[in-house]
């Protein structure tokens, strides 16, 4: 480990409505401590108002209806989150993270038709693919930073950092006692990378990918039909029609196949039609949708509603800083923003909500392990302050400043002040937008303390972005 500082925090002990009956902290049998958390739980069934959630060696030991700690009380720390929503820990099914580091593109007004408009500056338009700032490492490290920070505890992000959140698509990312196969993480399902554009036959790169490939994956996520144009259904038309195009090119490729399975999930997806969507169901293959990157790029996204009336499982992800939202938190503003303002809906917050836990976990292959709160399940979770309305609002919608706790496997990674007999070697106090501080727990997985990282990081697009961040990509549709 790198330059390894050891930081001991010495905070005030709060002893306010947050914090009553503070057992020491005391450590599990695996040296994780052995936590009993009372709040609003958001389990698979409905909330369950002043309930109890416990966690042993990591693991969601038990949950229940009552508030009181009497079993194991010496060896617990009891954490009273009556005024808090405890769900699952997000998981993004989508992201970028080596572009992290990232500024959002400005916005010159510019919206196009297919991802290689912008990509490879194709059909008359501006190229507009960023350069990555830093290494992939770091800005892996730096975008799962922003991710935890925000409630965040697993990622399907092409690049991985060691520790921090859960790669869902690195087998040496997936984290402690997350036992499952790594996704298969695909930018370029139809080899077109240097930009090919089809619209009558499936005439791309010569190594796309086929029935038999995709089928051997754990769960296979790839970019299709990122675009509003024929040349984007042209794409998904390519992967699920094989009597399409039967004629081979001479180099190999050139064929279309069928990968409709339960192991797919499709990225974007923007110019699937409705029939396509009865196949994407039929089949049980899955969506992941990125709405705020889709209005920012072309002007548009879907409407959701229409797949999840078909019953497609559809799990959120924020694409990329660039163009996306930098978090969870704010993909969910933004798609409810959309469905009502470009389409009508009133999407409950509670879609939103599975949309970022269980959806997500399917449509990346964990669902056995994360994204759910069930007895056995890893503890992955994140505690919002109850902001008094609908409770998976209080989460879906939550701002960092209102997190109270983040643990990832019951290992602590944000806490809130009052909860500071969970502060240990590793945590430091960060500021999480005047005045909010919070215990960030995170120096051993960095190497250093998050205070040092950010500053080797000076000017880089924060990790903490209270309220609206700053030059956030649009999310008002204009088509
Ligand atoms: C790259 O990082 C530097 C900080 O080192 C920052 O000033 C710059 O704005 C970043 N570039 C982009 C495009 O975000
Ligand atoms: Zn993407």
């Amino acid at each position: 480990m790198r330059n390894l500082r050891l930081v001991s925090l010495k905070l005030t002990v709060f002893l306010g409505a947050f914090a009553p009956n503070t057992h020491a902290t005391c450590q599990g049998h695996s040296g994780l401590p052995s936590l009993y958390i009372c709040g609003t739980i958001l389990t698979p069934s409905g909330p369950i108002r002043n309930g109890h959630i416990s966690i042993e060696n990591g693991r969601i030991h038990s949950i229940g209806a009552t508030c009181t700690l009497s079993p194991h009380a010496d060896t617990t720390t009891f954490i009273d989150c009556g005024t808090g929503v405890v769900s699952p820990g997000f998981i993004n099914a989508h992201e970028h993270l080596e572009f992290a580091t990232v500024r959002p593109l400005l916005d010159d007004g510019t919206r196009v038709s297919h991802r290689h408009d912008w990509r490879r500056g194709m059909r008359g338009n501006e190229k507009r693919e960023p350069a990555r700032n830093y290494t992939k490492l770091v800005s892996a490290m730096w975008g799962e930073l922003r991710h935890i920070f925000s409630g965040t505890t697993s990622v399907v992000g092409g690049a991985m950092a060691p520790g921090l959140v859960r790669n869902l698509d690195w087998a040496e990312g997936l984290g402690v006692g997350l036992v499952s196969g790594a996704a298969k993480y695909d930018i370029y399902p139809l080899d077109d990378k240097e930009g090919i554009l089809r619209k009558d036959d499936c005439d791309y790169g010569p190594h796309t990918i086929t029935k038999e490939q995709a089928a051997k994956y754990p769960m296979y996520i790839a970019h299709v039909s990122e675009g509003i144009d024929a040349e984007a259904a042209n794409e998904f038309r390519c992967l699920s029609d094989a009597s399409y195009d039967v004629t081979p090119l001479p180099n190999g490729g050139g064929t279309s196949t069928d990968i409709i399975q339960p192991n797919v999930a499709f990225v974007h997806a923007l110019g699937l039609t409705e029939p396509d969507f009865d196949l994407v169901a039929e089949r049980g293959a899955h969506l992941v949708w990125s709405p705020r990157t889709n209005i920012f790029l072309y002007g548009k996204t879907l409407d959701i509603s229409v797949p999840l009336a078909k019953g497609v499982n559809v799990a959120l992800g924020t694409d990329w800083v660039v163009s996306g939202s930098a978090t969870m938190g704010r993909e969910a503003v933004c798609a409810a923003h959309v469905m009502k303002n470009s389409f009508g809906v009133d999407v409950e917050a509670k879609t939103l909500w599975e949309m970022m836990t269980i959806n997500a976990a399917k449509a990346s292959g964990v669902a056995a392990h994360v994204g759910s709160l069930e007895v056995g399940n890893l503890a992955d979770i994140v505690i919002f302050r109850d902001d008094g309305g609908d409770p998976y609002g209080s989460v879906v919608f939550g701002k960092p400043e209102n997190i109270n706790l983040v643990l990832r496997g019951g290992k602590v990674l944000v806490a809130n002040p009052t909860l500071n007999q969970l502060s240990g070697e590793y945590c430091e106090s960060v500021t999480f937008g005047e005045p909010s501080k919070k215990i960030v727990c995170v120096a051993n997985e960095l190497g250093k303390t998050y205070a040092e990282f950010k500053k080797d990081l000076e000017g880089v697009y924060p990790a903490i972005l209270p309220g609206v961040p700053e030059n956030e990509p649009s999310c008002e549709p204009t088509r």
